[in-house]
């Protein structure tokens, strides 16, 4: 089989799936999907590998899968991370301008970078993305590229994402344990972003809710950079879960009458409505009525909603979301709950999906493809930027050598 060359991967490693996909960049930062795998996740729980082997071998599945379809090998990929053990802070750091001119260097913005990512890390902790929010050279602010500038003062505020040391090398060794290199590993809500924000809601603020089986990540954007990021624990696994001990069907079942059936808001749903309900033991199925499935379902979306609503309170940035909120995983095709985010969380709400792909652009433009897709165009981007950059096989201990990409996150 070929090598892959030219082409991106992108692979998520998911609580109920692994997606992989290898894509054909474009030019206009548009990406071909030429091949897509997919393979039940086990070993996965909340965004941290729980069974080493078993993961590899999820990973394994959904590889090959996508090789055959794209006739090309995938042999190193652009690998996302999530779950509670990633955790964003806001930095600054601030420089003298060096040159007898005054003008702001390349170098400059280096340095100023790497004084805002002076920051304490516990030793248990590593930091894998330094995001660039603004400059300010002396006094003014809001400033996306101060190179070339005359000043005498440059200050830099910064996103800084941190991961466990031992979450991300477990991650990285089942994915190379698959036969996968590491290219890059990627916040899975900046790759999730990348498929599915505009430029324009990125810049007005804008809170992208990732619902996952295992975890709703979130991010807020404002001004084009990112603000503020979570995971918490809670996503359609816990729907799934209300409905096998509600309606005391096994949780297959339970899954399969939320995908069909399933409505986070009661009132949306007809009186007459009727619901078939499988029981344990082998005896005769039970028919319930749909109201008390969504009566089941509510309380959970809500209380969910509810946590997004407090995470964005304790961001600071609750007042900044002009453009509201976009809903995307898996989690966010359950009838109603747009209609739910909305009145919990007082702004406007929609579903997005990945759109404008070429290929076989169907089998990714679904919610659950998201973060798989964002990585892939992550990919092209950064691969577009600097071509030059040869692709290493990931070390943890070599984190500290993405200081050369910094600035390319955010131009
Ligand atoms: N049509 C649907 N209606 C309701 N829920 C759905 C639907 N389709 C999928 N889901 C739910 O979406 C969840 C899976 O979403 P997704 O594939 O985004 O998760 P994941 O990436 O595997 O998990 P995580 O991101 O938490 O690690 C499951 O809980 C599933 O029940
Ligand atoms: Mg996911």
């Amino acid at each position: 089989m070929a090598r892959a060359g030219t082409h991106i991967v992108g692979l998520d490693i998911g609580t109920t799936k692994v997606c992989v996909l290898i894509a054909e960049p474009r030019s206009g930062g548009t990406i071909d999907i030429i091949g897509h795998g997919s393979a039940p996740s086990r070993g996965m729980r909340k965004g941290v590998v729980v069974n080493l082997d078993s993961c590899v071998a999820s990973i394994k599945q959904a590889v090959e899968e996508a090789e055959l379809v794209a006739g090309c090998t995938a042999d190193r990929a652009f690998v996302g991370v999530a779950g509670a053990h990633v955790r964003g802070l806001n930095s600054r750091g601030v420089v003298a301008v060096s040159g007898r001119d005054h003008e702001v260097t390349r170098d400059d913005v280096q340095r100023v970078l790497a004084s805002a990512r002076a920051v304490n890390i516990p030793p248990d902790r590593e930091i894998f993305h330094v995001l660039p929010q603004e400059f300010m050279v002396d006094d003014q602010e809001g400033i996306h590229d101060p190179a070339g500038m005359s000043g005498s003062k440059l200050q830099a505020n910064v996103h800084i994402v941190t991961a466990s040391v031992t979450a991300a090398q477990n991650l990285v060794n089942s994915v190379n344990r698959a036969g996968v290199e590491v290219e890059e590993i990627v916040l899975e809500q900046l790759a999730a972003a990348e498929a599915v924000l505009t430029p324009d809601e990125k810049e007005m603020g804008v809170a992208l809710i990732d619902i996952g089986a295992g975890t709703t990540d979130l991010v807020i954007f404002e001004r084009g950079a990112i603000r503020h990021i979570a995971a918490l624990p809670a996503g359609g696994e816990n729907v799934t879960n209300d409905i096998a001990v509600g309606l005391r069907t096994p949780i297959p079942e339970a899954e399969r009458i939320k995908k069909k059936h399933g409505c986070a808001l009661a009132g949306l749903v007809g009186e007459e409505d009727t619901v078939e309900v499988p029981t344990v033991g082998g005896r005769k199925p039970r028919v319930l009525s749909r109201t008390l499935l969504c009566e089941i379902i509510q309380p959970r979306v809500e209380e969910i909603f509810a946590l997004i609503a407090e995470e964005f309170a304790r961001s600071a940035f609750d007042r900044s979301l002009h453009a509201g909120v976009v809903l995307t995983g898996g989690g966010s095709m359950l009838e109603g709950i747009q209609e739910v985010a909305e009145r919990t969380l007082n702004v406007p709400v929609r579903r997005g999906a990945p759109a404008g792909l070429g290929g076989l652009a169907e089998a990714a433009a679904t919610p659950q493809h998201s973060t798989a897709v964002g990585l892939a165009l992550y990919g092209a981007r950064r691969r577009a930027e600097a071509p030059a950059r040869v692709p290493h096989p990931f070390v943890l201990s070599r984190m500290g050598d993405m200081v050369k990409g910094w600035l390319s996150e955010l131009f």
